[in-house]
């Protein structure tokens, strides 16, 4: 059967966690979407993993795979493997073919055009991964595949093409000087290499081929989500989201199985049990103001920093509309929430329960950002829940979670209409407190 992991908020909700424990029920961990943007970090017995590419199933020994939908720096494909290996691990990954490459000139691209979006705050915060670049090309029919790489005369006709109409839009559209990232001798000789070692580790596959096989064979395959149903290039606050499908509709889209195979598995949306951010963008449960101690308070407790870019990220109180358009968006079979922990010993806990627009109650989120972002959040406050030793609730749990924070959980549950599987009370994999696993449904 399958698992499909997706993110119900705007990233950074925790999903490595579980993906990582889940994982180890699981054959084949496949990623369907997104690139080096995605900051996971698994931490086991003590020992913290940071990955950004490689599915962090790899820490627990199983298959990896990045799909056709994932956008693939392979310096950083290689760099974590290796990483990996030198910490005594023996990761498999392997990359589809059709999956697309993240080439010098898109990371640059990536910055030079935040940049010029600056100055009418239309640039997103981007992670400067060269994602959204990336996926303009593979929209525009002239990226650069996996499978390219495999073939130097094919890559070398795809670069003599799409390089200089890249210099071009540097130099001439946004008047910056274009360097080696714009050189097509300089790129191709390092993507051909990169193909050469790709081959030699044969780490390329027909992903849907060979996903829909284990799955054929009954084995379990988990599809791991990036980034977040917010933050999806159709679902999200657009302009301020990523450039692909972090909900579940991409787990078949981005790998080559269909549709009716992930819905007949389960769809766990992770939620954050407060609300962080990244990027930039309207917030409306943003704690800013005379709640800028609770934020700062509540950043340093949760470690709210990118993963990927250290920048410290938002913090607000739960938005619960945005739960509901993600239950709807990405058809949740059931829920697991972290972080409850970083919630404790504080005089107060708030959710906004919905928005009031123009003097209307809404329920869930408009379909543009700009009223998203004249949202007025109806706040609903809850008995706050005391510090407790969340090591000894762990290893106790679900009924030793305080009294409080259960009906927290209660109310999530039931405003989002799906059940809690797990609960993170802390980053170690000992400390989520498993009440169903998703691969025993
Ligand atoms: P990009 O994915 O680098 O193009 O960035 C686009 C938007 O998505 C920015 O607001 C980023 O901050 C956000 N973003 C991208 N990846 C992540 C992630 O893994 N967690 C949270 N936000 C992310």
């Amino acid at each position: 059967m399958t698992v499909t992991i997706v993110g119900s908020q705007l990233g950074d909700e925790g999903k490595g966690a579980l993906v990582d424990l889940w994982g180890g029920d699981a054959d084949v961990v496949a990623r369907y979407q997104g690139g080096d943007n995605a900051g996971h970090t698994v931490v086991e017995d003590g020992d913290e993993y940071k990955l950004s590419l490689v599915p962090s199933g790899a820490v627990r020994d199983k298959v990896g795979v990045l799909g056709n939908g994932c956008v693939v720096n392979p310096n950083t494909l290689f760099d974590e493997i290796d990483e990996l290996r030198e910490r005594g691990l023996d990761p498999d990954v392997r990359v589809a073919r059709r999956a697309h490459v993240i080439m010098p000139y898109h990371r640059v691209l990536d910055g030079i055009e935040e940049e010029a979006k600056s100055d009418s705050d239309l640039d997103a915060g981007t992670t400067g991964r060269g994602i959204g670049p990336t996926y303009e090309d593979k929209a525009g029919r002239r990226g650069i595949r996996v499978g390219d790489l495999l073939d130097a005369e094919v890559l070398r006709e795809r670069l003599e093409y799409v390089v200089p109409q890249k210099r071009a839009l540097a130099e001439d559209v946004f008047g910056v000087e274009a360097g080696e990232a714009f050189d097509v001798d300089a790129v191709f000789e390092e993507y051909k290499a990169i193909g050469e070692r790709l081959q030699e580790e044969s780490m390329t596959v027909n992903a849907g081929e060979f996903l829909g096989s284990h799955v054929d064979n009954g084995e379990n395959v988990l599809f791991e989500g990036a980034q977040g149903t917010s933050i999806d290039i159709d679902h999200g606050i657009y302009p301020y989201v990523t450039s692909s499908n972090p909900t579940a509709g991409g787990a078949a889209t981005g790998t080559g199985v269909g549709p009716t195979v992930v819905g007949r598995g389960e769809v766990v949306g992770i939620v954050k049990a407060y609300l962080s951010r990244v990027g930039t963008g309207p917030l409306p449960t943003e704690l800013t103001g005379d709640d800028e101690d609770l934020a700062d308070y509540i950043r340093e407790k949760g470690g709210e920093f990118g993963t990927v870019t250290g920048r410290p990220r938002r913090i607000g109180w739960l938005d619960v509309p945005m739960l509901r358009h993600a239950a709807r968006a990405n058809g949740f079979t059931g829920l697991a929430v972290n972080h409850i922990d970083v919630l404790a010993g504080l005089d107060e806990v708030k959710v906004g329960h919905s928005y009031d627009l123009d003097g209307e109650e809404l329920l869930t989120m408009p379909a543009t950002t700009e009223r998203w972002g004249e949202c007025e959040p109806n706040l609903r406050e809850f008995e706050p829940w005391p510090e407790v030793d969340w090591s000894a609730v762990a290893a106790e749990g679900y009924d030793a979670i305080p009294e409080n924070a259960q009906a927290y959980l209660d109310y999530l549950s039931e405003e989002v209409g799906a059940p809690i599987y797990a609960v993170g009370v802390g980053p170690d994999r000992a400390q989520t407190i498993e009440l169903e696993n998703p691969f025993q449904q």
